[in-house]
This record gives structure tokens, sequence and C-alpha cells, in this order.
């Protein structure tokens, strides 16, 4: 069969919407949303995301702390510029941008963010709650990928989902999120990583086949059960001299010969990617909604 192309772009363009409503009320209660962004050193990739996410407050009217910062910050600096963000209360949630350059600790950088301010979710604090099935913020790139599944209709109570690739920011986190109690969750997890034996025969068993391994062309077609439902994290960058640029994007599957075969499947770029922005700016949101002591307890 040939997949219906899951639109993340449409998706996360309907929640935006939703969300530049909601930021509108906020306002209208003088209550305006604030994001305090940093990103340290000049790393390219890690740039434009930032640009993406300062770009995205802008239009949502949610105001953001812009803060690039050289590479060669002492730890000190970042520090002390992440306790000036926990205590100012224009900025409801606080972004670094991961990875930060060699030589900085990033575990006592996440550790410093208050939990209640940590809208990527990575908090130690947020990754418990999360695991517990506590109300916490959710990491952006997982919640994106479940409400991409909701979105299209995606069964997940009792699905095989395979899932490879065991980062903090996508595999764990995905994982355990998936195996709660709870609706649009009850799935039967498997997690697969670079010493898992014989990697395609648990692909193979996925009805929710997710590749979050950072290496084009880790899911072919032969590794792909019929009517599978594939969701592609990768972004990777390929030389392409026929590109202005110099490259073009694509993901951890083989995109052309896996839709072929799958029932659904996202694209890169336009899958994945902006919802990732788009469940920041739901997180930010949220997060002004509680320090406002507006209800958000649902
Ligand atoms: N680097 C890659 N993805 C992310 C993300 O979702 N949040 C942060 N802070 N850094 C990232």
């Amino acid at each position: 069969m040939t997949a219906q192309i899951i639109d993340g772009k449409q998706i996360a363009a309907d929640m935006r919407a939703e969300l530049k409503a909601e930021v509108a009320k906020l306002k209208a209660q003088h209550i305006v949303p604030g994001l305090g962004v940093i990103l340290v050193g000049e790393d390219p990739a890690s740039q434009s995301y930032v640009t993406a996410k300062e770009r995205a407050c802008d239009d949502m009217g949610i105001y953001s702390d812009d803060n690039r910062l050289a590479v060669d910050i002492s730890q000190q600096q970042l520090m002390s510029l992440v306790e000036k963000m926990n205590k100012d209360p224009k900025i409801n949630g606080i972004l670094v941008q991961l990875p930060l350059p060699k030589g900085l600790d990033e575990s006592e950088v996440l550790l410093a963010i208050d939990p209640a301010k940590d809208v990527d979710g990575f908090h130690p604090v947020n990754v418990g709650k999360m695991v517990v099935g506590e109300k916490a913020f959710l990491p952006c790139t997982p919640h994106g990928i479940i409400q991409l599944l909701i979105r299209n209709g995606v069964t997940i109570e009792g699905a095989d989902v395979v899932i490879v690739g065991r980062s903090n920011l996508v595999g764990k986190p995905l994982a355990n999120m998936l195996i709660q109690k709870k609706p649009n969750a009850n799935a039967t997890v498997t997690v697969c990583h670079t010493r898992t034996k014989d990697l395609s025969s648990h692909t193979k068993r996925a009805d929710i086949l997710i590749a979050a391994a950072g290496r084009p062309n880790t899911i072919t077609a032969d590794m792909v059960k019929e009517e599978a439902v594939v969701i592609d994290v990768g972004i990777n960058r390929i030389e392409d001299s026929t590109k202005k640029r110099g490259y073009r994007l694509v993901g951890d599957v083989d995109f052309e010969a896996v839709k072929e075969k799958a029932s659904l499947i996202t694209p890169v770029p336009g899958g994945v990617g902006p919802m990732t922005i788009t469940m920041l700016l739901y997180n930010t949101v949220e997060s002004a909604k509680r320090a406002a002591g507006i209800d958000v307890s649902k």
C-alpha cells in the first residue's frame, strides 16, 4: 500500500491557531506568557532551531528573551543567567538549547532550572513526575509525536510500539509516556538501540515504528511491517550541491521505499519538527496559566 503522509506542518498550524487564541484571551487578562531562550555557541543546526522557536513566539504573541552566548562562556556565567531567569516574573519558561558546547556541564545547568519553568521537561523533577504518571511538563518532541498519532486517529492503546533510539530527549521519555496506564498510552513498548541484536526482528513487529536514531537510512523497507505507522524523528543534513545552501535534510527512514509499505508516515522536513516547537509554546502557555493561578489540573 502507499502510505498517507502525516502533515506535521498542518497539524502544528492548527494547534498554534488554538494556542494563539488562548494567548489573546490571556492578554486580555494582562497575562503575557514569556520564554527565556539560551543558546551557547554557533552550531548551525542549533541556531536554526532557536531562530524558529523565537519566530514562533513572536507570531504567537509570546514574549521571548533571547540570549545568544559565546562558545567560551563560563559555567558560572551560564548558571547566573539561569538563576536570573528563574527569578524573572516575565519568564514562564526557560529553554537552554542542547547540546551545550564541550566543557559546560549540561546536567548541572538543567538541574538549576526552576522545575516550574522547565518547559522542555528535562529537569529530573519533571522526568520523575512523568515516569510515575503525575502531571508534569512533557518533553516537546515525544509529546508532539503523541499528538501527531492522536490527531491522525492512530490507536495507541494495545499497539506494539518499537522505538529505535534511547536518547534522553526522545527515546527514553517517549517510551515512558507510552506505557502509562492512561488514555492515548497503554502501548507495549520496545526500545532498541546501538547494542540491539537483530534490529529488524523488532522493527518488523511494530504497529507503530518510531525512528529516533539520528542516522540516515536506519529504517529500510524490509524492516517495516505492511501497514505500520512510521514516525521519523531524524533530522540529518546530507551534502547536496544542487541545493543553494549545500545540503538537504533527511530523516532516519528511507522515506521513498517505506512509504510504499506503511499506512501512515511522517516526512522530513514537515513531520515531527514543527510539532516540537508547537509543544514548547503549549508548555509555555501552560506555565503562564499556572503562574497566574489559572487551573491547569485537567
Ligand atoms: N536540542 C534538540 N532538541 C531539543 C529540544 O527539544 N530542547 C532543547 N532545549 N534542546 C534541544
